[in-house]
């Protein structure tokens, strides 16, 4: 652990979604013991840091994202004691840890929740949540109109201990995840102490969900709603992005700063740049994740608007460039690409491989989400397999994020590839990934694995990748070409149908093979 204290400003990130990568007891979820025993696959592909989804205890209506109690892990995943080993044995092989921190809201099985529901109106314990009385004669009616953003009202009525329909609590996911009052500055104290608990144990740092949640707006008024889908975020949504979150990040980050070299990276959906970047300001967060690249169409002028927009965010506080293609909230990204018009998973597994070079070529910091660099598509699970809230919510019009989250295939020709010893996996595994385990792809020189160690190796060891800043040069119709303005290493993308040639230079790495020298439809090289 010698270097800098801002070593995440290059790093790669690799996001572990630990029900899905790894289950060392048999129960058919992951655990935090199966990643530790995974840890030598992860320095092998060269990853800096992982980033963990929740592993806290929860009742897991959202696999996590509902946090009984943020100091303690929960006993499906294993023990603090597990995390330590974790930790300890990543850190000995130079890779970094940091968790998921939910401070939006709790489980309505916190324990602050269950004392708000048997305590009266007006409460102490019911001004850690945000209760109101209903509108209508009879306060039957939601205090406004906010929708969930898993579908449904963001507002539940609950019954008072005398048995009489009573208050409502806000929302703004599920109704087992009621929303903390940040205004009450218990709520505050109480995160210090989650934040200074897992630092104290070593933790790197953060990824802070709903980073611009949080604070509410004044009243909490009736909104417009013209949509409400999940992950469709618009600048004007009253439940997002109101002024006061800055405060509350200033106050993070002040426990942060008292343990050098940790960082912090919020889950920051705001489009507006100078709006987003306020969030990465130098005494907030670290870094806001960037969705643009994960929403950007197979389109070279949208991929490039995607990267200057991306850039452009953080320019004006001298923040740091972040980039995701996908997450265990979006489709993933070879099934994205392949349901494209015209296109195919075969083609949408060409244009992951091509779009990993593109962002490995960015100066900034990278989120690979677990089974990525395996080319994992989404799954099309059966109904009775769902288990996303957004699936009962929607009213089962909206299939919600089950699909990404299927658990990784380590080995063998048949589920449960290795992931664990019940063929009973909390999610079915395909029949067709044998040809997508790590195992196989270790072996194959032209596995999609195979590409991304090459290609993150060439990015730590050479120094083409120096430098902050990039400028596009000419490229044919339908490509972009960029260049690391620092250490000139070139980055083309053929987003046409045809072959193109590339500019003189040696080529480091393809994503596919050569064409008589040239860069073959839906493929990347990089040139030095
Ligand atoms: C964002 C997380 O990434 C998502 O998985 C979760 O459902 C919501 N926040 C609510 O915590």
């Amino acid at each position: 652990m010698t270097r800098s204290t801002q070593w995440w400003q290059d790093a790669i990130f690799y996001q572990v979604y630990p029900r899905s990568f790894s289950d060392s007891n048999g129960d058919g979820v992951g655990d935090l013991a199966g990643i530790t025993e995974r840890l030598g696959y992860l320095e092998l592909l060269g990853v800096d840091a992982l980033w963990l989804s929740p592993v806290t205890v929860s009742p897991m209506a959202d696999h996590g994202y509902d946090v009984a109690d943020p100091r303690d892990i929960d006993p499906l995943f294993g023990t603090v004691g597990d995390l330590d080993a974790l930790i300890s044995e990543a850190h000995s092989r130079d890779i970094r840890v940091t968790m998921d921190l939910v401070p939006n809201h709790t489980s309505n099985q916190h324990p602050w929740f269950r004392a708000a529901l048997a305590a009266a109106p007006g409460s102490p314990e019911r001004a850690r949540y945000i209760f109101r009385d209903g509108r209508g004669p009879d306060g039957a009616e939601p205090p406004n109109n906010w929708p969930s953003v898993f579908g449904g009202p963001a507002w539940h009525r609950v019954t008072e201990a005398d048995g009489t329909p009573g208050q409502w609590y806000l929302h703004l996911f599920a109704p087992e995840q009621p929303d903390l009052n940040w205004e009450n500055d218990e709520v505050f104290a109480d995160l210090a102490k989650t934040l200074r608990f897992w630092l104290d144990r070593g933790v790197d740092g953060f990824r802070i969900d709903v980073a611009h949640g949080m604070a509410k707006p004044a009243g909490l008024p009736d909104m417009d709603i013209t949509h409400n889908e999940l992950l469709i975020n618009d600048d004007d949504d009253l439940r997002f992005n109101n002024p006061g979150v800055h405060a509350i990040h200033r106050r993070i980050r002040s426990v942060m700063d008292e343990y050098p070299g940790r960082v912090t990276v919020g889950e920051v959906w705001v489009r507006d740049n100078e709006r987003f970047a306020e969030y990465v300001r130098p005494d907030e967060l670290h870094l806001g994740f960037n969705f643009r690249l994960a929403e950007a169409h197979w389109d070279a002028s949208d991929i490039q608007e995607a990267v200057d927009n991306s850039l452009l965010a953080v320019e004006s506080v001298g923040g740091v460039a972040t980039w995701t293609l996908s997450n265990h909230d979006v489709e993933r990204e070879v099934t994205r690409y392949g349901t494209e018009a015209g296109a195919s998973r075969e083609v949408g597994l060409r244009r992951a491989r091509a779009m990993i070079l593109v962002e490995l070529a960015l100066p900034g910091t990278v989120f690979l989400y677990n089974g990525s660099e395996l080319g994992l598509p989404n799954v099309d699970l059966p109904d009775d397999a769902l288990q996303d809230p957004v699936w009962e919510r929607s009213g089962h019009t909206e299939r919600g994020r089950d699909g990404c989250r299927v658990p990784i295939p380590w080995e063998g020709s048949a589920p449960p590839y290795g992931f664990s010893t019940t063929p009973d996996t909390w999610l079915p595994m395909p029949d067709d990934w044998a040809d997508l385990t790590a195992e196989a792809e270790l072996e194959d020189l032209d596995s999609t694995l195979t590409l991304y160690r090459e290609a993150i190796e060439l990015r730590k060891t050479r120094p083409e990748f120096a430098g902050a800043a990039i400028e596009w040069y000419g490229a044919p119709p339908e490509c972009l070409a960029f260049r690391r303005v620092g250490g000139r290493l070139s980055c083309v993308l053929n987003a046409s149908a045809e072959p193109v040639a590339l500019p003189g230079g040696e080529v480091l790495l393809s994503s596919a093979p050569l064409i008589d020298g040239k860069l073959p439809a839906d493929a990347a090289a990089w040139l030095a």
